[in-house]
């Protein structure tokens, strides 16, 4: 038969226990050995509320307070370590007190499931997790900016369908970046706030005859209230379902950041070189110098994104309240917390560390006819309908086509003026990539000076 180290907390009612494999299966202590320091956490604000209500003697609750607080330190220490046989991180706990106080031990779970308990324990771990999470995204964001500072002038060109469209500049390009970085912080800062209720005192699903104080444990437990329905806080998982998507979208952006950057260390592209040790070799190719950090956080973001599907997917249909499916949200959430944090870090070394090449970028506006917007703007300050500038710009591009020339500057002006009168000489200063970039200074756009008041409305956005 089999012979578990850890007391199963259940086993009264079943004669039987079950096979050593059928019991790991259910088991969930290697997922939820992470909460142990919450789940002390979480008892001890339970204990010191049934001493105070007197549904346990004070000294029971004193002496199970101390012995909580000695778990804590041997865990961090690591004098005591999680056994790995025990069905869940709740069971090993209340095991580890009942063999060391015996009855008192016994006395914990009064009022109390572990429904209640296992979602008391995540809500507490979220509540210190994700805004560490929160300060790498605030770190990445912060390297962004200051690379984006440093570039606020460096012109490179803008692209729509991945070909040469506008000049714009790298300052400008990673502010874009940083602003869907800083609306994926209000989405985890949003969650943080729903999910700050406390479920002590739900029990299984039902609440508890006992005279128990939920709002002494939420306070004790610093959270803003306690949860309004009990079925509602053991059968509610939408916090996860709300972090499991902040981390994917926030995975998505990092995707496509890392995919522009995949292309700007590309020899075709050549606007960024990658920092050595941000980058690894080939094992046959002796030249090779790949972005394997970029094209991996690229890669995870698609785990990220099936976290949310398996737990979108693992909600619907569960009947109210508790069901077991519901360990298994977890996995998925601990994962996507996890690689998100990584991939945050990772991606903030690899772009404090890239070189970029500002002489090719600029390079790049020119020869693509970039300032053909910008001609064509011109004429519309000079009083031609847009659509008629549109054509002229146009059609001075294909006259430079014809001829063999890379830039509408460099037609001479009666050249231009062929397609459109209003052309003068004072186009020619106009259509540099720096000019076109210069002009561009409506709120939001490429204007070195504009971006410097986006750096700055974004630093202001992203503080701790
Ligand atoms: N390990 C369980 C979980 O993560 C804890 C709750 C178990 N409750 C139960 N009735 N089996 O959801």
């Amino acid at each position: 038969m089999n012979q578990m180290k850890t007391d199963i907390l259940w086993a009264g009612r079943l004669a039987e226990k079950p096979e050593a494999e059928a019991f790991a299966f259910q088991s969930s202590i290697t997922v939820d050995r992470r909460l142990a320091a919450d789940d002390i956490t979480g008892s001890r604000a339970h204990t010191a509320m049934l001493g105070k209500q007197g549904i346990i003697p004070a000294e029971t609750a004193a002496a199970l307070d101390r012995e909580l607080a000695n778990l804590a330190e041997e865990l961090a220490t690591g004098k005591l370590t999680i056994d790995d046989s025990a069905e869940d991180i709740h069971s090993f706990i209340e095991g580890e007190l009942t063999r060391r106080l015996g009855d008192a031990g016994r006395m914990v779970h009064a009022g109390r499931s572990r429904n209640d308990q296992v979602v008391v324990d995540l809500r507490i771990y979220l509540k210190r997790a994700v805004p560490e999470l929160c300060g790498e995204l605030r770190a990445t964001a912060a390297v962004l900016l200051d690379r984006a500072e440093e570039h606020a002038a460096s012109v490179m060109p803008g692209y729509t369908h991945l070909q040469r469209a506008q000049p714009v500049s790298l300052g400008h390009w990673l502010c874009a970046w940083c602003a869907a970085l800083e609306r994926d912080l209000g989405r985890f800062t949003g969650a943080l706030e729903r999910l700050d209720e406390c479920p002590l005192g739900s029990g299984a699903l039902a609440g508890s005859g006992l005279p128990l104080d939920r709002e002494a444990t939420a306070k004790i437990l610093g959270f803003r209230r306690p949860s309004l329905n009990s079925m509602d806080a053991v059968a509610d998982r939408d916090f996860a379902l709300e972090l499991a998507s902040a981390c994917a979208i926030l995975m998505t952006h990092l995707s496509r950041f890392c995919e522009d950057a995949v292309l700007w260390a590309s020899e075709e592209f050549g606007f960024m070189s990658l920092a050595e040790k941000w980058s690894t070799g080939s094992s046959i190719m002796p030249q090779k110098k790949n972005p394997d950090f970029a094209e991996l956080i690229r890669g995870k973001s698609g785990r990220v994104t099936g976290n949310l599907m398996a737990l979108l997917t693992l909600l619907k249909g569960l009947p109210y309240a508790y069901d077991k499916d519901l360990q298994e949200d977890k996995e998925a959430l601990f994962d996507s917390l996890d690689t998100a944090r990584l991939c945050l870090r990772m991606f903030r070394g690899m772009m404090a560390g890239a070189v970029f090449n500002t002489a090719r970028m600029e390079a790049a506006c020119l020869g693509g006819f970039l300032e053909a917007t910008d001609a064509a703007e011109y004429l519309v300050r000079k009083g031609l309908p847009f659509r008629r500038a549109h054509e002229a710009a146009a059609m001075a591009v294909r006259d430079c086509i014809a001829a063999g020339r890379r830039t509408i500057a460099e037609s001479p002006l009666p050249e231009l003026k062929k397609r459109s009168a209003l052309f003068e000489d004072d186009v020619y200063a106009a259509l540099s990539p720096a000019a076109c970039v210069a002009a561009r200074k409506l709120p939001g756009g490429p204007a070195p000076e504009e971006v410097r008041r986006q750096i700055g409305v974004l630093r202001m956005k992203l503080r701790g």
